[in-house]
């Protein structure tokens, strides 16, 4: 790599044949990435795009870092742009980036200034600073030769970006004006008699443990920080830390955390409960309890059945009694007595406690009833009403509701989750499985702990409990590319933020093995050694793991490319039948795109996971984005994606953009296999990330519009597309981009699917000719109509369903404005 960038350095010039001057610059605060001026005519600077950045730094993590400075130009000898800039202010870390049209730029390299590298560019690099003025205000750059051909380029590539820009920032709430003249529409829509197959696995669900969807979500676990391991450095939440939601009252019970001879290594805390007073004082002294806050509380059905849970050892023969606790009336509404046995090793205990109320504020009370020093790991209080009543479960309602979108395959454990910030942070599959005690806490890059109760394991018997195909992603041995955490590998102003470490050479075949041995406990034979471990967690029959996916939107770097490279084809060779999914970076364009699908195509990767959370116009302009992909080889699975509104909220407006482009996806459903909106739960007032498809609180279950677009889609999958086309009979292009439709073939049922979308301020009504599927004659067919409308702005939307009984394949079908039609036909 080094070899290549001094060469090229050697030969860069700053000067062009031709006579524009041409100005480098970016803003002095370091926001903002490389920007031009040109000279014109009367010897004043423009500043082309009015300071549009044609490419900004990617070098650590968003928010403090992504900055540059002093951005450099130069041409080499083959006429390629190579930029220079400082990453850091004071100019510890070089950046550098390559391109052939200075449009579009290569993966961004960095060095250190000690680099050969760097020391190249620093003796070739006559840094002069200039300073000009534009628009009257002084900037600080250097100016460089280049000829009018690339400005009149740069011109036109910066105005055919700024009225694409122009175009994704149109919203509904400018349809008035927009559609101020536009009348009730008429349409045709035409099945020509042809089809073809797609993914019946189009449909599914991105699971990330972000916003609290895991811990304090979806995991069933009612007691929070049960370990003790809340460590201070994973959030700035005030006394985050090994006590967090733990508390006593009363002046009898000295609470510590201690660490000698813990249950196990990978739980070095508990808590030690220093208890004085004798039997006398205590026994009717319910003043001196350890408490537990839960999440927020914890809240309790009347009725249901909770099992309480730990983990004790103690000096002396000790009393206790547990209680749930209403902490608005400090009425007990549920408790038990236990006595524990004097013990020197740790001991389980278990016991059931009913509330007789309903509740959302419990705690639970440990009321120790003698003296003793007590020592308590792994606290835990679960409904025994789980979903599917799994022991270590998930919580009913969030599960069914996400089991209701009827999810063609789960997504797990990220996002940014999966590779993690920095390479110590990597999520290790292996430290979420086995007892919940010896599993792995992990810090959770948006802020807070994992437990990781919810592990692997759970995740597998989830897509059984839901009949959706697993899909883990794993990283591909190298961290988050925002990330701002240095590893056990970080040694330098390079390494810093983790962001460009790959887990070292030499210990990849080491990561390879985990990788492989994952799908081993997926669906290894019992005898193996990790299908036995499946089968000791309960599950002997094989998980049948068909995908797995290696990165997660990364930075398709030299460092990356060379650790997937020999993941995937280690996985290929030893497991042919796994389907791969690599990935082509965050967004639908730039570097990581274009190097992501270069390098699929090279390696021939079974699938890339695309990602972009896009404005709804644009999912409404680039309705064709999938048309010209190429058929045959690499998959597309989308992965993560989403409308993204101002204020970003979920409403009729981004449910329908959605819905509108899904009849696009359905259409190109031959190459894309998968897809999946992003993220899926949001815990109220602990979101990281909005919008997301699911807000919930501990007592209730929110799904968004946005949710009954994927639902609608999810409850009526096919796995063939029929042909057809649409004409609306308009002239106005903008209004036609605004209905669309598909029909898919559901061959379980033998079922039509018609799927329509009117996201205009009128009614379209559509002429429905299906006379090439159905028989000319045929009369009564029984269909189920299910209508989503509503004003762009509302966020609770009309649904209602009704039986329509048509008479003739051939028939007209008013939709609604703002609407979104499902057709269920009766083959
Ligand atoms: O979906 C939220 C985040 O968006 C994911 O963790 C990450 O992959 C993407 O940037």
């Amino acid at each position: 790599m080094k070899k290549s960038i001094i060469a090229c350095l050697m030969g860069l010039t700053t000067f062009c044949a031709g006579a524009n001057d041409l100005f480098v610059y970016s803003p002095d605060n370091g926001e903002g990435g490389l920007r031009l001026a040109v000279k014109e005519a009367d010897g004043k600077w423009r500043k082309i795009g009015n300071g549009y950045d044609f490419v900004k730094s990617d070098f650590g993590p968003w928010g403090s870092h992504k900055k540059m400075w002093e951005p450099q130009l130069f041409t080499t000898p083959e006429g390629n742009w190579v930029l220079l800039f400082r990453a850091t202010k004071d100019g510890d870390v070089i950046g550098m980036a390559e391109s052939q049209d200075l449009m579009n730029w290569r993966p961004q390299k960095y060095f250190l200034p000690s680099d050969t590298a760097a020391l190249a560019f620093r003796s070739r690099v006559n840094f002069i600073p200039t300073t000009i003025a534009i628009d009257g205000h002084p900037v600080n750059g250097n100016v460089l030769k280049t000829d009018p051909a690339t400005i009149d380029k740069l011109d036109k590539y910066v105005a055919d970006r700024q009225r694409l820009n122009q175009l994704y920032s149109e919203h509904c709430d400018g349809d008035k004006e927009r559609f101020s003249s536009l009348k009730p529409l008429k349409g045709t829509l035409v099945a020509n008699g042809t089809s073809k197959e797609i993914s019946p696995l189009l449909m599914g669900i991105f699971f990330e443990d972000i916003n609290y969807a895991a811990d304090g979500g979806l995991y069933g676990e009612l007691i929070q920080n049960r370990d003790f391991e809340y460590d201070p450095s994973e959030s700035g939440v005030e006394g985050w830390g090994p006590s967090y939601a733990w508390s006593v009252t009363g002046d009898k019970i000295d609470f510590s955390i201690a660490t000698d001879k813990p249950i196990h290594p990978n739980n070095p805390n508990f808590a030690r409960l220093d208890v004085k007073g004798g039997i006398a004082t205590l026994i009717n002294n319910g003043d001196n309890a350890f408490i537990n806050s839960g999440y927020d509380g914890i809240t309790l059905k009347k009725g249901d059945p909770y099992r309480l849970r730990f983990k004790a050892r103690v000096n002396n023969k000790m009393p206790l009694e547990v209680a749930l606790v209403s902490a608005a009336t400090g009425r007990k509404l549920a408790k038990a007595k236990l006595t524990l046995e004097s013990t020197r090793d740790w001991k389980d205990y278990e016991v059931l406690l009913t509330p007789d109320e309903h509740c959302s504020d419990a705690t639970l009370q440990i009321v120790p009833k003698n003296k003793g020093v007590l020592d308590m790991d792994m606290i835990s209080l679960f409904p025994v009403n789980t979903f599917k009543g799994r022991e270590n479960g998930l919580r009913a309602d969030l599960a069914q509701a996400l089991a209701d979108l009827k999810p063609r395959f789960v997504r797990f454990p990220g996002g940014c989750v999966a590779h993690g910030n920095g390479l110590d942070n990597v999520y290790d599959w292996k430290g979420s499985i086995g007892k919940l005690e010896e599993r792995k806490p992990l810090y959770n890059l948006w802020g807070y702990h994992q437990t990781r109760g919810l592990g692997y394991h759970e995740y597998f018997q989830f897509c059984e409990d839901i009949d959706a195909e697993p899909l883990p992603v794993l990283a591909a041995a190298v961290p988050c590319q925002n990330s701002g955490r240095p590893s056990k590998y970080s040694h330098d102003s390079l390494t810093t933020f983790g962001q460009q470490e790959g887990l070292p050479m030499d210990s990849l075949d080491y990561y390879i093995q985990d990788v492989l041995d994952l799908i081993e406990y997926a669906n290894g034979p019992v005898t193996s050694e990790w299908g036995r471990k499946r089968a000791e967690a309960g599950h002997p029959a094989p998980f049948n793991l068909k995908y797995i996916g290696i990165g997660n939107e990364d930075m398709i770097t030299e460092v990356f490319e060379e650790r997937f490279k020999r993941i995937n084809s280690a996985v290929k060779q030893a497991y042919p039948e796994i389907t791969v999914v690599g990935t082509v970076g965050p967004f639908y364009e730039g570097s990581d795109y274009t190097e992501g699908w270069r390098l699929a195509k090279e390696e021939n990767i079974d699938m890339v996971d695309e990602h972009y959370y896009v404005d709804p116009a644009w999912l409404i302009y680039n309705q064709d984005y999938y048309d010209d992909y190429d058929r045959e080889g690499t998959k597309v699975y989308l992965g993560e994606w989403a409308a993204h509104l101002p204020g970003r909220p979920s409403n009729m407006e981004t449910a329908l953009a959605e819905a509108l482009y899904l009849t696009a996806v359905e259409r190109n459903g031959d190459v894309v296999s998968m897809s999946s909106y992003a993220p899926l739960l949001a815990k109220d007032n602990h979101t990281q990330w909005r919008p997301d498809l699911i807000y919930f609180s501990n007592t209730d279950v929110r799904p968004t519009t946005d949710y009954h677009t994927m639902r609608l889609y999810g409850e009526n999958s096919g796995n063939e597309y029929l042909n057809s086309s649409l004409d609306v009979d308009t002239n106005d292009e903008k209004a036609k981009a605004r209905v669309g439709a598909s029909i898919v073939k559901d061959e379980n049922t033998g079922d039509l699917i018609l799927k329509l979308v009117n996201l205009l301020p009128v009614e379209t009504s559509l002429e429905i000719d299906l006379r090439n599927i159905y028989s000319q004659n045929k009369e009564q067919i029984n269909s189920l109509r299910t209508v989503m409308s509503g004003m762009p702005s509302d966020s609770k939307p009309s649904i209602k369903t009704d039986r329509v009984m048509l008479d003739s394949p051939f028939f007209t079908l008013p939709l609604a404005p703002y609407s979104f039609t499902v057709m269920r036909l009766e083959n």
